[in-house]
């Protein structure tokens, strides 16, 4: 709907008792058009020139406040490396969903309305007023939102029959190297090891992961190839792989963009079969240092309502959700072992929540 109502200049006349009656009828058309033009509002989110999934992330964030509340939710792309269109595309060259509008100045002019621009600051800043947490708000979008375009589909289709093909339990392992290695490097901390993404597998899921199939996925061919051997020796699995990574030392998002559209295109779609795979195994672990596996975390519990103790962090946070669970029953075990009866981690939780009486 236009707006060029706005601009019109109105003067009633006081003398003429048709035309005021008209002029009443006119401000009541006025006031009518005005809110509809407020009501047909519309955001752009501004995706950033940083990898798939941290922009995927924010989408997660801000598509159940915007797209629900305020107009036509378009995405601007025109940062974004994983494309298949070289302008306008974007997001809609994978996905389907009248609901994102892949963002172009001919739209927004077309529509007649000046957008709000959001960016991942503006997004985060919104979120912390709000207070809502990202959980539910990430949960609602990927029920709306994780729906492929058919040619995708298809594709992904054929990946999820050969998942269906292997002998379970299916244990889908995401080992990540590239960029993000070298920025945990810089930042002092130490990237996940095969060996402790094989540990925490173990772990956490115990003896009911083992003697199934285990899915490597990932970038890095080293740290993949590593991670496959101690994963067949200790978890005794058979190993499903993909085609591997362009790059042999794994992703990094800069040399990614500068690689010609039709390869960023057809690995952008490789990188959504690993996501589907990564989503539909048996069970999973990734680490937390990488936004991808927050992703796979949403679409298993929030879309295939998987079992939460199936998924795993094996960053040194541990911070998957179940594992304040595992960790309470842990501790029961060792205690029973040992002199005192109440695990620690009770005792803790206990000091923690007399704590909040307190204050
Ligand atoms: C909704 O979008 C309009 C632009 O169409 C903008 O002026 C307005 O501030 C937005 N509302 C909120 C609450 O962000
Ligand atoms: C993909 O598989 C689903 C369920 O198995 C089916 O409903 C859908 O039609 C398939 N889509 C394509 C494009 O093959």
């Amino acid at each position: 709907m236009q707006c060029s109502v706005r601009d019109e200049v109105y003067r009633p006349s006081v003398r003429n008792a048709a035309r005021s009656l008209q002029s009443l009828l006119s401000q009541i058309i006025i006031a009518f058009l005005l809110l509809s033009c407020t009501a047909d509002a519309c955001t752009v989110l501004e995706f950033t020139g940083e990898g798939f999934s941290p922009n995927l992330m924010w989408l997660l964030h801000a598509y159940p406040l915007y797209g629900a509340m305020n107009g036509t939710f378009y995405v601007d792309s025109k940062l974004w490396p994983h494309r298949c269109t070289e302008t306008g595309g974007g997001w809609g060259d994978f996905f389907s969903d009248a609901d994102v509008v892949d963002w172009s100045a001919d739209k927004e002019r077309a529509a007649g309305k000046v957008c709000l621009r959001q960016g991942s600051r503006q997004v985060d800043e919104l979120l912390h007023k709000l207070g809502t947490g990202t959980e539910e708000l990430d949960g609602m979008a990927v029920n709306r939102l994780w729906r492929f375009k058919p040619a995708v589909q298809k594709v992904v289709n054929a990946t999820l029959r050969e998942l269906k093909g292997l002998n379970n339990p299916t244990v889908a392992f995401h080992i990540r190297g590239g960029d993000l290695s070298a920025d945990l490097q810089q930042n002092k901390r130490k990237p996940v090891s095969p060996q402790q993404y094989v540990d925490r597998a173990l772990e956490a899921f115990g003896k009911k992961a083992k003697g199934g199939t285990c899915v490597i996925l990932g970038d890095d061919h080293k740290l993949m190839g590593e991670t496959a051997k101690l994963a067949k020796a200790r978890l005794g699995c058979a190993i499903y792989r993909r085609p591997p990574y362009y790059r042999k030392a794994g992703h990094v998002a800069a040399e990614f963009a500068k690689e010609p559209l039709g390869k960023r295109c057809a690995h952008t779609v490789q990188y959504l079969q690993d996501i589907e795979l990564m989503t539909h195994a048996d069970y999973f672990v990734g680490t937390f240092h990488s936004n991808l596996p927050r992703i796979v975390q949403t679409l298993r519990f929030s879309l295939l309502h998987k079992d939460k103790r199936t998924f795993a962090d094996a960053s040194e946070m541990k911070a998957d959700w179940y594992e304040k669970v595992r960790e309470y029953f842990r501790e029961d075990a060792k205690q029973r072992k040992g002199p005192k009866a109440v695990p620690a981690a009770y005792a803790a939780s206990m000091r923690r929540s007399m704590l909040s009486w307190v204050q």
